[in-house]
């Protein structure tokens, strides 16, 4: 199993200090994210739930809307710590869509409390998947 680096272990206790921050009063699944900027900088986010519960947003959503809003937009890394010992922080489908959006080769970290962790990327968490290139430069074909 690859180990993680200095850098990925600094994002994990980023992810985690970031998990405390969590408002998950429904599901009480907390969640917490840290990216890597290109600057070296990092940007954390937890995930914030609802009463209407689809509201809900993911920690790592959370985490690329705040760096985007602020100006930033490369990511080299992201790691997402969850406080249960059942697996660790596979992102969703959705949050590996946004997270492909901005960096298909970023370096992910799946971690949780308990010291368990993965290491994988967007691009082998979603393979084939659907991103600008589709919308540019087409030729529509229509159908007969
Ligand atoms: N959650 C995340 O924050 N990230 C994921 O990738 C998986 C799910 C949150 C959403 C919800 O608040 C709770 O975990 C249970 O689904």
């Amino acid at each position: 199993m690859e180990e993680m680096t200095k850098t990925d272990k600094r994002l994990v206790d980023k992810a985690t200090a970031a998990l405390r921050q969590a408002y998950a009063p429904y599901s009480e699944f907390r969640v917490g994210a840290a990216l890597l900027t290109e600057d070296g900088e990092i940007v954390t986010g937890c995930n914030v739930e609802n009463a209407s519960y689809g509201l809900t947003n993911c920690a790592e959503r959370t985490a690329i809307f705040k760096a985007v809003s602020d100006g930033v937009r490369k990511f080299t890394s992201i790691a997402i710590v969850v406080d249960t010992t059942e697996g660790v922080g596979a992102p969703c489908g959705a949050c590996r869509q946004v997270l492909n959006e901005f960096n298909a080769d970023m370096r992910v970290i799946m971690a949780n409390t308990a010291g368990d962790y993965k290491i994988s990327s967007v691009s082998e968490l979603l393979p084939d998947s659907f991103g600008a290139n589709y919308l540019e430069n087409r030729e529509i074909v229509r159908p007969e």
